[in-house]
């Protein structure tokens, strides 16, 4: 029995992202939030035949706070996709000073309503979202580290798309092969590509150009898509997928199962209450707090992490992006951070 809110449940991604849950059999209870049409989501919804009860909460107006407290009260973990996309042109960061009251209203009526609940942000910018997220909770005295995820599973999926074409191997068998650490935008995304002598040995043979396109492909590879619906929003269909293979990770660890991958999907977390987690970003990530590493799962939480420097097999290149990553995460955690210390 377990309870599922999405908060933007009515957008572009929330939309497919609910339909994906409706079809987990785990799933006792859906709950769609939104400030528009999450009722008409719901009820849609409520229509396909598995045992997941859909119920739809939008607030009557501005001034209504029931609506969001009762999509949250009891439930086991919240999703977020609420907030604008990009359009041409725009940066994740250009989405902050929207998104960034909207995730911490947010996350705060999750710490007020539902501060057991696992939490999994997918709203941009992810690197900074974050941060505000653990400050907010922080600021409540609810903070649980081990449940705080921001969803990277978008590139990962782009990167076992695109290097499945490169190396000419069916992309759905490149998951738990390959990684990709560090943060969710541009030059901060980090993939790594020689995990496993296997998939190393065909990479090893591509030129260092298509590397060098991959790598780009992978850390701009939104942009594709922002471009191609010109103004109508960004990736929506494709980060439902991602978003849901993490939720799923993470229900099925509630039910008691693990993770069938060789190496498990990574999430962007705070790492200096995470064992281990504090030695690690002082001596790989110049003290850096928030970082997006493989996770391993238990009862909905955060186990342990694979630290990637020790068990992933980072090139000295890849060990480049890394300290490239560093200098952006480290001014979007600022970022978030301060936004929140200057928010009553
Ligand atoms: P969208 O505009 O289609 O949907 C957003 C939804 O959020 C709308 O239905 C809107 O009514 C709702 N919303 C706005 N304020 C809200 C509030 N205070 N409470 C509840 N709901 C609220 O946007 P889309 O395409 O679904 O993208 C959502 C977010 O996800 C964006 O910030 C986007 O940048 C991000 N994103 C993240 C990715 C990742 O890999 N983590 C990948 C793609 C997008």
């Amino acid at each position: 029995m377990v309870k599922v809110t999405v908060c933007g449940a009515a957008g572009g991604i929330g939309q497919p992202l609910s339909l994906l849950l409706k079809l987990n059999p785990q799933v006792s209870e859906l709950s769609l939030f939104d400030i528009v049409n999450a009722k008409g989501v719901a009820a849609d919804l409520s229509h396909i035949n598995t045992p997941a009860v859909v119920t739809g909460h939008q607030p009557a107006n501005k001034e209504d706070k029931t609506a969001i407290v009762d999509a949250l009260k009891g439930t086991d973990l919240v999703i977020i996709p609420a907030g604008v996309p990009r359009k041409p042109g725009m940066t994740r960061a250009d989405l902050f000073n929207i998104n960034a009251s909207i995730i911490r209203d947010l996350v705060a009526n999750i710490g007020r309503t539902a501060p057991n609940a696992a939490i999994l942000i997918i709203s941009n910018p992810v690197n900074a979202t974050v941060p505000i997220a653990a400050e907010v909770l922080k600021k409540l005295g609810v903070f649980n580290p081990r449940k705080l995820f921001g969803v990277t599973t978008l590139d990962s999926v782009r990167a076992e798309t695109f290097l499945g074409e490169l190396i000419n191997v069916n992309p759905s068998s490149l998951k738990g092969k390959i990684s990709v650490i560090g943060g969710h935008s541009g030059d901060t995304i980090v993939p790594l590509v020689n995990v496993t002598p296997e998939i190393a040995s065909k990479v090893a043979k591509i030129s260092v150009a298509d590397y060098e396109k991959f790598i780009h492909r992978v850390q701009f590879g939104g942009d594709e898509v922002v471009k191609a619906k010109n103004g109508a929003g960004s990736a929506t269909l494709s980060m439902a997928y991602a978003g849901y293979r993490f939720a799923e990770g993470v229900l099925s660890s509630l039910a008691g199962q693990s993770s069938s991958s060789a190496i498990p999907d990574s999430s962007y977390i705070y790492l200096p209450e995470i064992p281990g987690g504090k030695e690690f970003s002082a001596k790989y990530l110049r003290g850096v707090d928030f970082f997006s590493v493989p996770v391993v799962l238990e009862k909905g939480e955060i186990k342990s992490f694979v630290n990637p420097f020790e068990k992933l097999k980072v090139s000295k290149q890849e060990e480049g992006f890394v300290q490239v990553a560093l200098a952006g995460l480290e001014s979007s955690i600022a970022q978030g951070t301060n936004f929140v210390a200057g928010s009553k």
